[in-house]
């Protein structure tokens, strides 16, 4: 960070559908000033050109992740003095792991679909006719389906995934926590299904478990952990008295 003149350098990594390359910009600095807000100046005031995506700025609508100094982050939530000290400068780049539609916009095609695939969607056993189910505030099983649901998809783990980044196939830590909070949900009439889904192939088995998904997620979610009781129910399951709740 430039001190005196209080602007910081930023580097961009930048994709015109056509061509890799970079823009430099110094982008004046605040107090309280946020990833977002840099990019955001850029844009207003360096490039008009500049693609990135962003919605709430308040960390609810996950849209707005992107590289910053090499490490995936939400970019409304972090503030620049957390990733930026001295006299360092600002990398910004796309999210690994999913082709790049812009500069800083992805597209998060498949990493949705894979959430598709791995039955990462609430399958009802009651109809609207049924009486509204009681959850108290007491309830062990909510309480373990909870865990792991406050995901807001912004794809920070997917993209830190080396496994990911070598096996394009893999349903990743996104998909498979939302898996695993289903698995845990006692409303949900597709656990056999779902656990067929992701114990195959491109499933929860191929994960090396050293955590890369649960370092780097914003709100404090361990897809890796839930990986790990997927990986528990499907040997479980194997067993002649395992589990079976289609
Ligand atoms: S723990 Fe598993 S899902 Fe998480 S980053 Fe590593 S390989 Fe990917
Ligand atoms: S598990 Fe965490 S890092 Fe992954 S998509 Fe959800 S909120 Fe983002
Ligand atoms: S803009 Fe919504 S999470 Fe950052």
């Amino acid at each position: 960070m430039n001190s005196n003149a209080k602007t910081l350098t930023v580097t961009v990594d930048r994709f015109d559908g056509d061509t890799h390359y970079q823009t430099t910009h110094e982008v004046p600095t605040r107090d309280n000033q946020t990833v977002l807000d840099v990019v955001t100046w850029i844009q207003q005031h360096d490039d008009p050109t500049l693609a990135y995506r962003f919605a709430c700025r308040v960390g609810m609508c996950g849209s707005c992740a992107m590289n910053v100094n090499g490490e995936p982050k939400w970019s409304c939530r972090t503030h620049v003095s957390k990733v930026v000290s001295g006299d360092a400068s600002l990398s910004i780049a796309p999210l690994r792991n999913m082709p790049v539609l812009r500069d800083l916009s992805v597209d998060m095609s498949e990493f949705f679909d894979k959430w598709t695939q791995a039955v990462g969607y609430f399958v009802p056993t009651k109809t609207k006719d049924d009486p509204l189910s009681e959850i108290t505030s007491d309830d062990r099983a909510r309480a373990k389906a909870n865990q792991s649901i406050e995901c807001i998809n912004c794809g920070i783990c997917y993209s830190a995934c080396d496994v990911v980044a070598a096996n394009d196939a893999y349903l990743g830590p996104a998909a498979l926590n939302r898996a695993w909070t289903l698995m845990n949900d006692e409303r949900d009439g597709a656990r056999q299904t779902r656990l067929d889904a992701v114990s195959g192939d491109a499933g929860c088995h191929n994960c090396h478990s050293q955590h890369g998904c649960s370092t780097y997620c914003p709100n404090l979610l361990a897809p890796a952990s839930s990986i790990a009781g997927l990986k528990r129910q499907t040997l479980m399951n194997l067993l002649p008295w395992g589990p079976s709740d289609d």
